[in-house]
C-alpha cells in the first residue's frame, strides 16, 4: 500500500472499507469505453415504465404535488398495499403502523439491518446471493454468515444447513428468493422447514421478495404466510421489477409494529420519505397495473426458454430459472474462471454478462445471463458466445 492510500483508508469509516466495491457496477464501468455491446448485465427490465403509471405521475406533478410525504409514505398508498397483501396472501397488515414505504427494497434492506443488528449480529445467508446483502449487514456491524447452495440442489437452501450454522449471534436469515442471481425458487416445504428453525432458535427472518410477481410455472409463497411467521418476518418488497419501475425508487417493509416503528426512526432521519410523484405512480400500478404484470410475466417466460435452451444448445449446461429474470449457466467446461471468462467475452465478443463470483465465492463456475433483454439480443449474443466457445475450446 503506498501513502496515499494508507492516508485514504485512515479516512474512511472500517465498515466501509471492510466492503468491496459492486462486482457488478465495477464490471460494467468496462462497458462505457466499448462500442456494440449487447448487454445481459445489469438486472433491469427493458421495457418503459406502463405508460399510465407515468401519467398518474405527470398529472400529479401537474396538480403541485411536490411537497413531502408522511414519512412513513402516502395513506392511500399504505391503504392500497395492506389490501394487496391481504387479497393476495390473505395477511392482515396495520396500514399506519406495519407498513413503511422506502427508497427501493435498498433502503428498505438498509433500514432493516440498521434496525436490528447489534455490533458482532451474525446474519446468516445464501452464497451466491444479491450483492447488497453482504454490504448492508457489514455496514450495521454485522456479521454475514454464508451457506453455499449448489446446483445439484436447485440453489435451494437447506434448513440443516442452516441449523449448523446458528450460534448464540445469530440475528436473522435473510433470504432472497425467487433468487437474484440463480434465477432459483424455493418450494413451500422447504421454505416450512427455514421457518421451523427460526422459530426454534427465535431468529428473525428476513426475506427480500422483490422478485416475487416473477415465477414460471412455480408458484411464490411469501414466508410471511406460514404459521407463526407473520410477525417473525420482516417483508420486504417492491415495484422496481414486477412494473418496469427500477427508476423510480419506491419499495417497502411490512413487520410488527416495533420493527416498523424503529426503522421508520432512522428512515426519517435519513431520507424523510420516498420520492412523492414516484408513489403516486406506485398507487397507480397497484389500483391498475395487473395485466401490465401479467404481460411481462408472460414475455419473460417466453425469453428465458429461449436462453436457457440457447445456453445448452452452445454446449453450457444452464440449471433451469424459475423465477426472476436470469439464467446461471455453468462456464467450468471453459477451464475459465468466471471472471476471466467474462472479462474475456465482453471484449472479444462485445457480450456483457456478469461473473458468478460477483454474489460470492460460490459463484465461481458460473456467469449471470439477465434475460429482460429483446428477444432479438439474446439471439444474437448467443451467437456470439457460441463463436467465443468454440475458439476457446478447452
Ligand atoms: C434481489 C434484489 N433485491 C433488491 C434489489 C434492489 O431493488 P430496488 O430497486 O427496489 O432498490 C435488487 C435489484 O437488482 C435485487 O435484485
Amino acid at each position: 500500500m503506498n501513502n496515499d492510500e494508507d492516508k485514504n483508508n485512515r479516512l474512511i469509516s472500517n465498515r466501509t472499507n471492510a466492503i468491496a466495491p459492486s462486482g457488478i457496477r465495477k464490471f460494467f464501468d468496462l462497458l462505457g469505453s466499448i462500442d456494440g455491446v449487447i448487454s445481459l448485465g445489469v438486472g433491469e427490465p427493458d421495457y418503459s415504465t406502463p405508460w399510465h403509471i407515468r401519467e398518474a405521475a405527470i398529472y400529479s406533478m401537474e396538480k403541485g404535488y411536490t411537497m413531502y410525504t408522511s414519512n412513513s409514505g402516502i395513506p392511500e398508498l399504505r391503504q392500497r398495499l395492506a389490501e394487496e397483501l391481504k387479497n393476495r396472501y390473505k395477511l392482515e397488515y396495520d396500514w399506519q403502523s406495519e407498513l413503511l414505504i422506502t427508497v427501493g427494497v435498498s433502503e428498505a434492506l438498509d433500514l432493516t439491518m440498521r434496525a436490528v443488528i447489534n455490533p458482532g449480529d451474525e446474519v446468516i445467508m445464501t452464497d451466491p446471493a444479491y450483492v447488497a446483502y453482504d454490504a448492508s449487514v457489514i455496514l450495521s456491524g454485522g456479521i454475514p454468515v454464508r451457506v453455499p447452495t449448489v446446483e445439484e440442489k436447485s440453489f435451494e437452501l437447506d434448513a440443516a444447513e442452516v441449523e449448523t450454522r446458528i450460534t448464540k449471534k445469530t440475528k436473522a436469515i435473510l433470504l432472497g428468493y425467487p433468487s437474484n442471481p440463480t434465477g432459483a425458487v424455493m418450494p413451500r416445504e422447504k421454505l416450512v422447514k427455514i421457518a421451523e428453525v427460526a422459530r426454534k432458535h427465535n431468529v428473525l427472518m428476513i426475506v427480500d421478495e422483490i422478485y416475487s410477481h416473477l415465477v414460471y410455472g412455480m408458484g411464490h409463497t411469501c414466508m410471511a404466510t406460514l404459521p407463526d411467521m407473520q410477525y417473525n418476518t420482516i417483508l420486504l418488497s417492491g415495484f422496481s421489477k414486477s412494473y418496469a419501475m427500477t427508476g423510480w425508487r419506491v419499495g417497502y417493509a411490512a413487520a410488527s409494529k416495533d420493527i416498523i416503528a424503529a426503522m421508520t426512526k432512522i428512515h426519517q432521519y435519513t431520507i424523510m420519505c420516498a420520492p412523492t410523484m414516484a408513489q403516486v405512480a406506485a398507487i397507480e400500478a397497484l389500483k391498475s397495473g395487473q395485466d401490465d404484470v401479467m404481460e411481462m410475466v408472460e414475455d419473460y417466460n417466453r425469453r428465458r426458454l429461449v436462453m436457457v435452451n440457447g445456453l445448452r444448445e452452445i454446449g453450457l449446461s444452464c440449471f433451469e430459472p424459475k423465477g426472476a429474470f436470469y439464467a446461471f449457466p455453468s462456464i467450468k467446461s471453459s477451464g475459465m474462471s468466471s471472471e476471466e471468462f467474462a472479462e474475456k467475452l465482453l471484449v472479444e465478443e462485445k457480450v456483457a454478462v456478469v461473473p458468478g463470483t460477483a454474489f460470492g465465492k460460490c459463484g465461481e463456475g458460473y456467469i449471470r445471463c439477465c434475460y429482460a433483454t429483446s428477444l432479438k439480443e439474446i439471439k444474437e449474443a448467443l451467437e456470439r458466445m457460441k463463436r467465443f466457445l468454440d475458439r476457446h475450446k478447452a
